[in-house]
């Protein structure tokens, strides 16, 4: 299969107000691609639609109603002429030990991580295979690949996604679409405000990631993994790659 070119990219983004989602509309729009950014964020959406111009939108969507999804479904098809991606990328973090996690916390954290990544793949599935076919990033993270202390919530509902989308990549493969899940370690964005640089500094590249540099790994999972479907792809500065051991003595 050839490599998709980014103008023939019809995308919707979820949480593209800002951080990861933002900066991935900004990469993909400014190399042709058309871009439905969606949010709850609706003053720095429609900002960022406005900065990046036609064929990028704005459209609100909470991820967690079925409603609003079915809604932006509906409006990026007719905007674009159809929908051949989604990056489900909209999360929340919530602080906790397990048994500190208050239980409406706990849920509110898999209902926005979990149930809004499942409700978009449910509600796009239809228009991508319209499409012909297409892709489907889900943003879990180093955190569902290993566990953090302090994040029990959050652990669980990254760890949830990364199985949930091996399940779609199977169900979707006879439409033609890839389902690929995204594990970013540390990066700069709103969420991590409070998070200490040092919390990267024993990494390999000890440093918290940039945005863009997420969003480059996202254009290479929808247009250029062709071969890949149900995989995880780390962009964690190797956050996730072991210890190193004073075997010296
Ligand atoms: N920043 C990191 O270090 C990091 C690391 C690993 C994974 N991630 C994941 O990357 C994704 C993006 O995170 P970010 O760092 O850009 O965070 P961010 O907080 O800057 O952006 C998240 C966006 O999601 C939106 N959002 C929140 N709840 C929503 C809802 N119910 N419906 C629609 N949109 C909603 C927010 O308004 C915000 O614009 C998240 O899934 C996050 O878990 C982030």
């Amino acid at each position: 299969m050839p490599a998709i070119d980014p103008k023939q990219l019809k995308i919707l983004v979820t949480g593209g107000a800002r951080g990861i989602g933002a900066a991935t509309a900004r990469l993909l729009a400014g190399q042709g691609a058309s871009v439905m950014i969606t949010d709850v964020l609706d003053d720095e959406g429609t900002a960022l639609a406005g900065e990046l111009g036609a064929p990028a939108r704005y459209r609100r969507l909470d991820v967690s109603s079925e409603a609003d999804w079915n809604a932006a479904v509906d409006a990026a098809e007719q905007a674009f002429g159809g929908l051949n991606a989604l990056f489900n990328n909209a999360g929340i973090l919530g602080f906790g030990k397990i048994d500190e996690t208050a239980p409406d916390d706990f849920r509110r954290i898999l209902d926005i991580n979990v149930t809004g990544c499942y409700l978009g793949m449910r509600a796009c599935a239809p228009a991508l295979r319209r499409a012909g076919g297409g892709v489907i990033v889900n943003c879990s993270s180093t955190a569902g690949l290993q566990g953090y202390g302090g994040l029990a919530a959050y652990v669980t509902s990254k760890w949830a996604l990364r199985g949930m989308n091996k399940a779609a990549a199977l169900d979707l493969a006879p439409d033609g679409v890839r389902v690929l899940s995204l594990h970013p370690g540390p990066i700069r964005t709103p969420m991590t405000d409070s998070v200490p640089d040092d919390t990267a500094s024993a990494q390999p590249i000890p440093r918290f990631g940039e945005p863009d540099e997420v969003a480059r790994m996202v254009r290479f999972m929808v247009c250029e993994a062709s071969y890949s479907t149900g995989s995880e792809f780390v962009v964690d500065g190797g956050a996730v790659t072991g210890q190193v051991l004073n075997l010296q003595g």
